[in-house]
């Protein structure tokens, strides 16, 4: 297998694991968070930044990649890693998801999706197939399945559907596969239904994966909702292969998912709010770009060690933001890069030495609420 998994350590109070990802650019210490470049890049950033920041493996999109600039373009380049400049690990997204997100635009039948572009109205068609073909052209570490994904709220149905269709994707997707370079990870659906996770969690894991997704959650369902499906899913999967919650970043959301036994995690939230003057600190988010902080000659949060933290003030930055100056947005979202990544190693320091369960309480009451 290209990619490993060892478990270097197991809670003993909650289902947290502390684990090395290894891969053939390079060990990643989980749990894990991955920084999103959707559009081979994550947006501000350079790749050494990224790296200086902590980022050990991060996201791209193969639906973005594939409509602009082409997957036949970067395969000329040499593959992402060299197109973009990050020598690290790569996972890419398959487009399901996106393809999905699209409403309207896209048409599901059994053999793929027809969709739309965003970004000129073309048609074009997404299979397993298609969205291996596109992947290997990408030369990603970690290639994800290319899945179905419902929406929320749906019927029974709908979620019964999607996750049928997620199973016979998935073996398409693993008779497509030609890279030996390449690990492939499935994607368990089901929506918020037990019996359908189940059914999604013993298909896959049938067919056989290095690693699992967990799909179709933070679709726009309460949290508590979502943390109670994490709580009879997680389990039904086996403990020696990486659990990855799709879409899923804000530091609430991470501890509880660390909690219950996951290692992998993405999300835009981070570099998407930073971009719209938003940070996190340790006592919750704060709108830097709101007035009350015109005059406000203390950091972004006073227990922040980063860059942006030791050299700069908010009254600075939200200037900066305020008078569309792109250091601004470059300072936000070095410092909630920094504010994930540190946390993710915070916690596994936490759990390496058997005290994640009272690390999650202390850093969540401080944290407050949202
Ligand atoms: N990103 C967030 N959720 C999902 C999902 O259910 N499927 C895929 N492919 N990507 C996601
Ligand atoms: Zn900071």
């Amino acid at each position: 297998m290209t990619v490993t998994f060892s478990i270097i350590k197991e809670d003993t109070q909650t289902r947290a694991r502390a684990g090395v990802l290894h891969t053939l650019r390079g060990d990643v210490e989980t749990p894990v968070f991955m920084p999103v470049g959707t559009q081979a890049t994550v947006k501000t950033m350079t790749p050494r930044e990224v790296w200086d920041l902590g980022g050990r493996l991060i996201l791209s999109n193969t639906y973005h990649l594939y409509l602009r600039p082409g997957s036949g373009l970067v395969r000329e380049a040499g593959g992402l890693h060299r197109f973009m400049g990050w020598p690290g690990p790569i996972l890419t997204d398959s487009g399901g998801f996106q393809v999905f997100s699209l409403g309207p635009l896209r048409r599901i039948e059994e053999d793929g999706v027809w969709f739309r572009s965003h970004l000129d109205g073309s048609e074009h068609f997404f299979s397993p197939e298609k969205a291996m073909a596109v992947q290997e052209d990408l030369g990603s570490d970690i290639a994800m399945a290319f899945d179905q994904c419902a929406p929320y709220p749906c019927s029974y149905e709908e979620a019964r559907e999607a996750v049928e269709r997620t199973s016979r994707w998935a073996l398409r997707c693993r008779e497509a596969k030609r890279r030996s370079d390449q690990a492939l990870f499935g994607i368990i659906q089901g929506g918020v239904h037990r019996d359908l996770r189940e059914k999604s969690v013993r298909d896959l894991v049938a067919i056989g994966f290095p690693g699992y997704g967990i799909g179709g959650l933070s679709v726009g369902e309460p949290k508590d909702i979502m943390y109670r499906v994490l709580d009879f899913t997680v389990p039904l999967l086996p403990v020696d292969r990486p659990r990855y919650l799709m879409g899923v970043g804000s530091p609430d959301c991470l501890l509880e998912g660390v909690d219950r036994g996951v290692d992998m995690f993405d999300c835009v939230l981070p570099t998407r709010i930073a971009r719209n003057g938003t940070v996190f600190t340790h006592r919750g988010k704060l709108v830097v770009r709101n007035a009350q902080y015109a005059r406000d000659f203390s950091p972004l949060d006073p227990q922040c060690d980063c860059y942006a933290c030791r050299h700069f003030t908010r009254a600075y930055i939200r200037h900066l933001i305020k008078a569309n100056e792109v250091l601004g947005i470059r300072l936000t979202t070095l410092h909630n890069l920094h504010f994930i990544l540190s946390l993710m190693g915070r916690i596994r320091r936490a759990i390496l030495e058997g005290r994640f369960a009272r690390f999650k309480e202390e850093f969540l009451a401080r944290w407050g609420g949202e």
